[in-house]
């Protein structure tokens, strides 16, 4: 069996980090979203992983490399254009050959990982299985219709009066038949191949589509609420290394679950957890936390920063109140030299920020 992750597509909704590097690379506790997939991948026993890229993805190329710190064998796979999940696998035919396959949207965040599931498509072997989640929202997602039997009786992509709350997470285990499918289907309303009408023709033609209610946690990543809710989330499940590879001076406080990445350093600081900074960070007279990621190389000085995800480099001096913030790579946030009576600002195209008061 394989494994085929989607890393291709714009990632609008999270412009404008996602102008200059891919969206399933943004940062989780310090950790790109894709990296978790990987992971889950790996853990399931799938060593064969073809990751569809789009041509400018230097950035993943250079992020994941040959997979093997994952225990994986990467293969890359360039996808020219988004033109959908099915046009992704279509791409991906000579790589995928006849096997059967585990797709994974590289922007999802899958809680409990998919070894269970992989066990039982392996077990089962139905033509394709879907992983589903009750959702509050399902206009936003595949949707999937249940029968008696728990079998799949109708999918639709993102329909604006859904028949049930069940969102199609973007886990897929598949058997060569899908291929079939993807042959049969035109491009949908918004352009794009939909995986979703490839399923539903199986279901038409009355192969076995099986699904899994999925009640652990689950997010797409797709837009920055999600982004920094899955962040509050895995600061508060997973286990760091704790403080020790960091420097703390005696003048700050630590409280909670704080994790100090090689060569972080906490100056006349209060840092109230979960909170994870970043190698090579210098945090001085702030307060941060509860439940902010801050990457390698920053500079926090004289603010105070919660819930929040600060990517490399960047730079935040002089700022009170900080909140339910993303900030890119490299981003400065000062505060106006004395007696500047105004706000300041050069920012990148599809920028959005929202001043206090
Ligand atoms: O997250 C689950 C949802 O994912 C499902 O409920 C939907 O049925 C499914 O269509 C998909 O919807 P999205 O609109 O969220 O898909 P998105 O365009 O965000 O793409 C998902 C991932 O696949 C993302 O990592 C980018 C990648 N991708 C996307 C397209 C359109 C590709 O690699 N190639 C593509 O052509």
């Amino acid at each position: 069996m394989k494994a085929l992750v989607l890393a291709a597509g714009t990632g609008t909704r999270l412009r404008p980090v996602t102008h200059t590097g891919a969206k399933q690379l943004v940062p989780i506790a310090n950790k790109p979203v894709l990296f978790y997939a990987l992971e889950a991948i790996s853990a399931a026993g799938i060593a064969n992983v073809g990751i569809v890229v789009e041509p400018n993805a230097d950035d993943i190329k250079k992020a994941v490399g040959d997979g093997s710190r994952f225990g994986v064998d990467v293969t890359y796979i360039c996808q020219e254009q988004p033109l959908g999940l099915a046009h992704a696998v279509l791409v991906s035919q000579d790589f995928l050959g006849s096997d059967d396959f585990l797709m994974y949207l590289g922007d999802n965040y899958v809680g409990g990982g998919v070894t269970s599931v992989v066990e039982a498509f392996r077990h089962d072997r139905p033509s394709a299985r879907i992983l589903l989640t009750q959702v509050p929202d399902p206009t936003a997602f595949g949707v999937a219709e249940l029968d008696d039997t728990g079998r799949v009786a109708s999918l639709e992509e993102k329909p604006t009066r859904p028949k049930s709350d069940l969102a199609v997470m973007g886990v897929y285990l598949f058997t060569s038949e899908i291929h079939e499918g993807i042959r049969e289907i035109k491009p949908s309303a918004r352009g794009e191949l939909e995986i979703t009408h490839a399923i539903q023709w199986l279901i038409e033609q009355g192969r076995d589509v099986t699904a899994t209610v999925n009640t652990s946690y689950w997010r797409d990543t797709g837009n920055v609420a999600d982004i920094l809710e899955v962040n509050r989330h895995v600061l508060d499940t997973t286990e760091g290394p704790g403080a020790a590879a960091g420097e703390v001076d005696p003048d700050s406080t630590l409280i909670g679950e704080v994790h100090l990445e090689e060569g972080a350093r906490i100056v006349r600081s209060w840092v109230e957890g979960p909170v994870v900074i970043g190698a090579g960070t210098l945090i001085t007279d702030a307060r941060i936390g509860p439940y902010t990621s801050i990457a390698e190389d920053c500079r926090v000085s004289g603010s105070a920063i919660r819930s929040s995800i600060l990517l490399s480099g960047s730079t935040v001096d002089g700022v009170s109140a900080i909140a339910d913030s993303l900030i890119g790579r490299h981003a400065s946030i000062t505060t106006a030299a004395a007696g500047g009576d105004s706000h300041r600002l050069v920012l990148g195209d599809h920028t959005r920020i929202a001043l206090a008061g």
